[in-house]
């Protein structure tokens, strides 16, 4: 039978480092939201904050050491580790210190954490805190992604100034965040309750190749990494992904349909083919508004004069889109230079859209966007509202999007079974 909220148990693990602090809120937050929590603290952990913080707002005693209480004469607190890792539903570090990454990488068992990680087989949620150049790391980045493909959910620490006096990324993500992550991760575990489970998501991603000639095209620098993360994100929320994908260097993202196109004529003519199927339509690509008016049915050769292409106006998707919308939720993207929430604005309207997720690109975006794997913006509203996005990985940013798309779809179900 699933447990209830009141009966998940969260294992927090803390690890040290000055974000610590933290810990105590998430913890608040956690069992604010009804779960219970058990935190296990690392040696370092317990420089930066006491145990009787944690244990007053878990109610729980502390598990601090993997030797505690190892002379009584049951003895059952030497296999204490086993017996957390088999109650637990959820394993949850935060803060995460590249040390503790690198020995849950590399399978190490020297403390009660790590130990009990071995023994454990549930979901796991990471969030890093360190300094930028440790962030940065190679070394970091590897083990990040390894413990990624093997299937924990990384949060990805903020940017901004960080204790040691350097500005970058490596600041805890915000609790709120955290806790947010770990409901999902918990969430996502019993079936039932995967929140696009009845949806259908048809995703436009990548860039366009317009043909000048057999060898010549127009394209943009799209990579088509915002679009695979959307639906790589779909897909784990119990959606079923239908991605039509410009030409992108990427690996087909798992259990997805995938269409590949390379025009923007071919995309619009797999989106239609598709429609009737999607209740959600996110337009992720970097469709090319233009086309060469002719296509030369041979290499053109190069000629002393300039040469004078025309242009002519490829079909807008997403707008085509929101004229067929019904029922479905749509969600476009705006990529702007300058003004970019206005703008934002004006295509929401112009394109009947649900959402738009408003990207700055250009100087102003240094490090995100176009080609990265990081992303920031606005997630504009169709009552205008705007909510900051700040820079974070695309995945993370995909689910950002969803937990708004599906709170979108609760509310077009309940409109139309309340009919
Ligand atoms: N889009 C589309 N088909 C096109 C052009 C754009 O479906 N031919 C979609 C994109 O996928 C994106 C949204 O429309 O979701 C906005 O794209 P963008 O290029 O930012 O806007 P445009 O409408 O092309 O306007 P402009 O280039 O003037 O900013």
């Amino acid at each position: 039978m699933p447990k209830t909220d009141s009966s998940r148990l969260i294992v927090l693990g803390v690890s040290g480092g000055i974000a610590a602090y933290k810990a105590a809120e998430l913890v608040r937050l956690l069992t604010d939201r009804g779960y219970q929590v058990q935190v296990v603290m690392t040696k370092a952990a317990q420089r930066f904050i006491g145990a009787l913080t944690f244990a007053s707002l878990s109610g729980r005693k502390v598990i601090t050491d993997l030797f505690e209480d190892n002379t009584s004469p049951t003895g059952e607190s030497a296999i204490e580790h086993i017996a957390v890792a088999q109650q637990a539903d959820l394993l949850l570090i935060a803060p995460a210190t590249a040390d503790v990454i690198a020995k849950f990488t590399h399978g190490l068992a020297d403390d009660f954490l790590t130990t009990m990680h071995l023994a454990y087989d549930g979901p796991i949620v990471i969030a890093p805190a360190m300094n930028s150049n440790m962030w940065a790391h190679p070394a970091t980045q590897e083990n990040i992604a390894q413990l990624r493909a093997r299937g924990a959910t990384i949060i990805d620490p903020d940017a901004g100034e960080l204790a040691c006096g350097m500005v970058g990324p490596g600041r805890l993500a915000e609790p709120e965040r955290i806790a947010n992550a770990a409901e999902r991760a918990l969430l996502a575990e019993s079936p039932g309750a995967r929140d696009l489970a009845s949806e259908t998501v048809l995703v436009t991603a990548g860039p366009t190749c317009e043909p000048l000639d057999p060898v010549r095209f127009l394209s943009n620098r799209s990579s088509g990494r915002m679009g695979y993360a959307l639906a790589e994100e779909a897909r784990s929320r119990g959606a079923r992904v239908i991605l039509v994908s410009g030409p992108v260097v990427l690996a087909p993202p798992r259990d997805c349909e995938l269409v590949s196109v390379e025009t923007a004529a071919q995309m619009h003519q797999a989106v239609l083919d598709h429609l009737s199927d999607a209740t959600v339509f996110v337009s992720v690509a970097a469709v090319a508004d233009y086309r060469p008016r002719t296509v030369a049915a041979l290499k053109l050769k190069k000629q002393t004069a300039s040469l004078t292409l025309e242009l002519e106006p490829t079909p807008d998707i997403l707008q085509e889109v929101g004229r067929l919308k019904g029922n479905r939720t749509i969600v476009g993207f705006a990529a702007e230079t300058n003004d970019v929430v206005e703008y934002a604005r004006a295509k929401l309207t112009a394109k009947n859209c649900d959402l738009i997720v408003a990207n700055p690109v250009g100087a102003d975006a240094a490090g995100t966007g176009f080609g990265s794997s990081q992303n920031q913006g606005w997630l504009v509203e169709r009552s205008g509202e705007a909510v900051a996005l700040p820079p974070m990985a695309k995945r993370e940013m995909a689910s950002r999007i969803l937990d708004r798309v599906a709170e979108l779809r609760r509310k077009v179900e309940s409109s139309v079974t309340a009919r």
